[in-house]
């Protein structure tokens, strides 16, 4: 990767790699911490430094607190966000055009997407993507609208200007299941994959299960920071199948579209027998040059696998020709382990072992 310097490890030298923060709410904020209380550590150990050289919300792009001229406190963004406060207007902000946040990164920044879905055009995610890659500069997802929309075409684009792409946060949160998947199950053919991959879903299912409203179940949810500002997609699938078809483009390595997802939400819920519990699977078995997807929600026994889990879980059993059958579980209650996966991309990428573009 020409953008990249190969890790410190033990020479003492610290390369700085200037992160552009695309979205500034739950997983950015978390991120803003995982960095201040994390900066020996991610010098010491990998050699790397990440100043903050812009942020983006809905308001558009500032220059962040390490850039040149970027006259604002990483505090200072926190206190206006948790106030429900826009970038732009926190005094002494000073606004840029994506380009110029871009500028101010530098060939060795990385652009961190956590801004909101969009599930129709890609949004701000797919369109700053684009340019940072055009530049040669790496990216790092948790938002999976770009990934699932366009995966093909920004790896590419990365391959073609020596920038990374890491995109392990867009499914399952920390749970390494896009890494791990795209990495380690080398050579293998999948003969199918199937998962609880939205945890607030999960959480509402549990929840309502105990005797909650939808409502209640929700808000607790929004509370922890897990679901999306407008529950719809966690609700009615669409998360659920995102997550799946960026496992299907990116680990199972088969072509595939969200169209041809068929999904239905929690509403269409069955009523579990005594013991069995419900939860909504997101599943993908290979046929012939294609793969049948489904996002459903079952009833389960309980002491089944998916059964097995607790409300505020996600798993992921795949069974392939190699590796037999694998299961992976997490239990995350807010938005950290998803901030700690951005970081831990960012490290990948920083050192020069980025998940992507790895085979075709
Ligand atoms: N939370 C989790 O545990 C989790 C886990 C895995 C993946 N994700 C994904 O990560 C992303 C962020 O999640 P979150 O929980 O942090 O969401 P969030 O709290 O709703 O924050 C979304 C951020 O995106 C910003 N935004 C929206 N449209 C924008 C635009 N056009 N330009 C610039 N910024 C824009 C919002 O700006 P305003 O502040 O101005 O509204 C907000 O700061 C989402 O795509 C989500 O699906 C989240």
């Amino acid at each position: 990767m020409s953008t990249q310097t190969p890790p410190a490890g033990g020479t003492g030298q610290v390369s700085a790699h200037p992160l552009i923060l695309l979205g500034m709410g739950n997983v950015h904020r978390e991120l803003l911490g995982i960095l201040d209380a994390k900066a020996e550590t991610l010098a010491r150990r990998y050699g790397v430094t990440f100043p903050v050289a812009a942020c983006a919300d809905r308001s558009g792009f500032i220059l962040g607190p390490d850039a040149e001229g970027g006259r604002i406190p990483a505090g200072a963004m926190l206190a206006a966000k948790a106030k429900g406060a826009k970038l732009r207007e926190i005094p002494g902000a000073a606004p840029v055009s994506l380009e110029e946040a871009l500028g101010a990164a530098g060939p060795r920044g990385i652009l961190c997407d956590a801004a909101s879905m969009d599930v129709v055009t890609g949004g701000i995610g797919l369109t700053a993507a684009r340019a940072a890659l055009g530049r040669g500069i790496s990216v790092a997802f948790a938002n999976k609208s770009a990934v699932a929309l366009a995966f093909d075409e920004l790896e590419t684009l990365a391959r073609e200007n020596g920038a990374g792409l890491g995109w392990s946060a867009t499914v399952c949160g920390g749970l390494p299941v896009v890494n791990a998947g795209r990495r380690d199950l080398v050579a293998a053919e999948f003969r199918r994959l199937r998962g609880v991959f939205n945890s607030t879903s999960n959480l509402v299912l549990g929840r309502m299960a105990e005797g909650l409203s939808l409502e209640e179940a929700v808000a607790e949810a929004q509370r922890r920071g897990i679901a999306e500002t407008d529950p719809t997609n966690d609700l009615n699938g669409t998360d659920t199948a995102l997550k799946l078809l960026i496992l299907v483009r990116t680990v199972m390595r088969r072509k595939a579209t969200l169209a041809e997802v068929d999904r239905t939400g929690i509403e269409r819920a069955p009523a579990p027998a005594a013991g069995e519990v419900v939860r909504l699977l997101g599943e993908a078995v290979p046929e012939g040059d294609g793969v049948r997807m489904t996002v459903t929600p079952v009833a389960v026994p309980r002491d089944s696998f998916f059964g097995s889990i607790g409300t505020l879980d996600m798993a992921v059993e795949w069974e392939t020709d190699l590796f037999s059958t694998q299961r992976l579980v997490a239990t995350e209650g807010d938005a950290i382990p998803t901030a700690a996966a951005v970081l831990r991309d960012a490290v990948h990428i920083a050192c020069g072992r980025p998940t992507g573009p790895t085979g075709r």
